[in-house]
């Protein structure tokens, strides 16, 4: 009898953002007419860097010649890419890495959802609450997670709650824990931790060997000086974190599909008979059995991002994402919301008015103002009261949604 993985039936009903998708479309079809400004799904608007496309645009006809013709590549990405990585990316910020730290993949999704293969199915999980969907609903599939409560809370999850009341920043946890997901800047909330504020976090896992599981996704958004790129910026780090970075954010790349994951030697976990093993040789052989690679072209156009011209022209885009933020952000605080984040990071994250749950103000801003954002509830128990909307709209649409919010409000 083919049976299912029951870890599977445990999850609730759809995806997040499949679930605000569908209820998009049924209002968008009860009212054809509407005019409605997605400021939901992180998803950028803007054109890729012209050095990107063209450097794509080279990399197809490299594929039309069979003295340039690349077929299947390294799964762990190409050395041209892995190498740009380095020197780009954390050889600035003092960080040394060895290209074949870095795995190059499809996009931070995917890692993040598929770091816990080479994890302990009993390893005790802390996250972030609220928190990015993919690291809950991963280690439910991956059997980490219990069983669903009432209080909408995992009972073999440990929750950091990072609500205004903590000024975001999550306390340590009263019981040991063995992974722990980080995401600074911080997806859904915007706000980010300083040096000293990460190093609590690095000195705890190096005191509980444990792995902290950090996304940095939003790092390009960062302008605040004493808030960290890399969590390897912070001393230790090298032996108990694995980082998560992405191109969607950084480059526009959520359509086109491009990150990367660095894995440092000296990062090990237990194995049986007492052993210490590399998380770096496991994660390599999981990549080369289950990823075949991100395209050659992909990685063509990535590298262009560390281009000199396309140095400048992703920097023009974020600053584009980083003035709606800021326009958005004035925009509510006029209108009277109370807003966090939108400072180091692409979300705004508001609180809803006294007495109006996040799914009401989410239903009431679609149906109401035509103004699509994500209830911050749908990130986890301490989302509750808060509405996340993204700044990667365009300046019209996100111009339009703050005046729409004004009237309503007034
Ligand atoms: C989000 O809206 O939280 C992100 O776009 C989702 C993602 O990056 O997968």
């Amino acid at each position: 009898m083919i049976t299912a993985n029951e870890n599977f039936l445990k999850l609730p009903g759809s995806y997040l953002f499949s679930d605000i998708a569908k209820k998009v479309n049924a209002f968008k079809e009860a009212n054809p007419d509407s005019s409605i400004i997605r400021l939901g799904i992180g998803d950028v608007t803007r054109p890729l860097a012209p050095a990107c496309i063209e450097a794509m645009h080279r990399a197809v006809n490299d594929l039309t010649d069979t003295q340039t013709f690349h077929g299947y590549g390294p799964e762990q990405g190409y050395r041209f890419l892995t190498e740009a990585i380095v020197t780009n990316d954390f050889l600035p910020r003092g960080v040394q890495l060895s290209p074949d730290e870095v795995f190059v993949s499809d996009g931070a999704k995917s890692d993040t959802g598929n770091i816990g293969d080479i994890l302990h199915r009993n390893n005790i999980v802390a996250v972030t609450d609220p928190v990015y969907p993919v690291y809950i609903d991963s280690n439910v599939m991956g059997g980490r997670a219990g069983e669903l409560g009432a209080d909408g809370r995992w009972t073999n999850l440990v929750y950091l709650p990072c609500t205004a009341a903590n000024n975001f920043v999550p306390q340590l946890p009263e019981q040991r824990v063995d992974m722990i997901y980080l995401c600074y800047p911080n997806n859904p909330t915007g706000t980010t931790l300083t040096k000293a504020q990460l190093k609590v976090w690095v000195d705890y896992a190096l005191e509980n060997d444990a792995l902290i599981l950090f996304d940095a996704a939003y790092e390009a958004f960062i302008e605040e000086q004493d808030v960290p790129h890399s969590i390897y910026e912070i001393a230790g780090a090298r032996q108990c974190a694995i980082e998560f970075r992405s191109f969607s954010k950084t480059a526009g790349f959520t359509g086109v599909r491009c990150g990367y994951t660095v894995v440092p030697k000296e990062v090990t976990a237990a194995a049986p008979g007492g052993k210490r093993i590399a998380l770096n040789a496991l994660w390599n052989r999981r990549q080369c059995t289950k990823f075949n690679g991100a395209s050659y072209i992909t990685q063509r156009g990535a590298e262009a991002v560390y281009s000199e011209e396309g140095k400048k022209q992703v920097r023009q885009t974020i600053d584009y994402y980083k003035n709606n933020a800021r326009t958005m952000k004035q925009g509510l605080e006029a209108a009277g919301l109370k807003v966090y984040g939108a400072v180091n990071s692409p979300y705004i994250w508001l609180q809803t008015p006294q007495g109006v749950s996040s799914w009401q103000f989410f239903d009431r801003l679609l149906h109401e103002v035509g103004v699509v954002g994500t209830p911050g509830a749908g990130f986890g128990p301490s989302g509750e009261g808060y509405l996340r909307l993204t700044a990667f709209g365009t300046h019209e649409a996100c111009m339009e949604a703050m005046k729409r919010i004004k009237e309503w409000l007034k």
